[in-house]
């Protein structure tokens, strides 16, 4: 079976610094993947390069057999992959239902646009009740919950999320986790999600990679991860987000 992502001895550069070394990776149809790694690792960097918003120096990035590498984020969202950016970046002018439609912007079914937001709004109740509110003034949780459901809009194949439970609660990180379970079990859609609790990542995925100064340093089974001592080791003495 072609793998949905295939990401192949990538290499990305900003300027002099290497960022992305040598990476290989893969995300397969309907799969949960976790990306893992302290700050500075290159993990938001790795989902910059799949969106295709930074140039590849060498090295391939294949999404259902095509090669991506050189094409366009909008050709990339079209052929399926969408993204909940770092810090769930929302339009905060927009309403609710304005940064939902935003996220269909590649789309010209209106009836299928209609049908989706329809769907989020069950999915997400929370949105229905807010759907005019101006994004920016919703919590943080809301503002997440928003983001994953604008990134749903356009019908993806493959989400990329950029450390979605960052700066919540505990009961708010559980429920995004929940949500992205949901998400890729209703909808079979694969989500390739960076998250710098090992534990928590791996307690959803099939499977992880661990990034260190920009290199895979291990990877594997979400069990075979967890019993690793290096994983442990690889997040002590690193400073957490607060
Ligand atoms: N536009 C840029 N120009 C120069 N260097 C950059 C740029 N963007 C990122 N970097 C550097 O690349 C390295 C990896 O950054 P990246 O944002 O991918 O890390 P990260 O693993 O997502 O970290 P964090 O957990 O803090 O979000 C860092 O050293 C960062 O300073
Ligand atoms: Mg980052």
């Amino acid at each position: 079976m072609t793998d949905l992502l295939a990401l192949d001895d990538v290499n990305v550069y900003y300027g002099p610094f290497h960022a992305l070394r040598g990476n290989t990776l893969t995300v397969g149809e309907g799969e949960i993947v976790s990306l893992l790694g302290g700050n500075a690792s290159g993990k938001s960097t790795t989902m910059k390069t799949i969106l295709g918003l930074i140039k590849v120096k060498s090295g391939t990035v294949r999404f259902e057999g095509e090669d991506v590498t050189r094409a366009s984020t909008r050709h990339r969202i079209k052929a399926g992959i969408a993204s909940v950016p770092e810090a769930r970046r929302v339009f905060p002018q927009m309403t609710v239902d304005e940064n939902l439609l935003a996220g269909a912007y590649t789309r010209r079914d209106r009836v299928g646009i209609t049908e989706d937001l329809e769907r989020m709004r069950d999915y997400f109740p929370r949105l229905a009740e807010r759907r005019r509110q101006e994004a920016g003034t919703l919590s943080g949780g809301e503002q997440q919950m928003l983001a994953f459901a604008r990134a749903l809009m356009s019908r993806p194949k493959l989400i990329c999320m950029d450390e979605p439970t960052m700066g919540l609660s505990p009961k708010l990180v559980d429920q995004v986790l929940d949500e992205i379970v949901r998400i890729n079990k209703e909808l079979g859609v694969a989500v390739l999600f960076v998250e710098q609790q090992a534990e928590l990542a791996l307690s959803i995925a099939s499977r992880g990679y661990v990034l260190a100064t920009g290199e895979i340093v291990l990877k594997g089974t979400a069990r075979e991860l967890l019993d690793n001592p290096q994983i442990q080791e690889a997040y002590l003495g690193k400073a957490k987000k607060a």
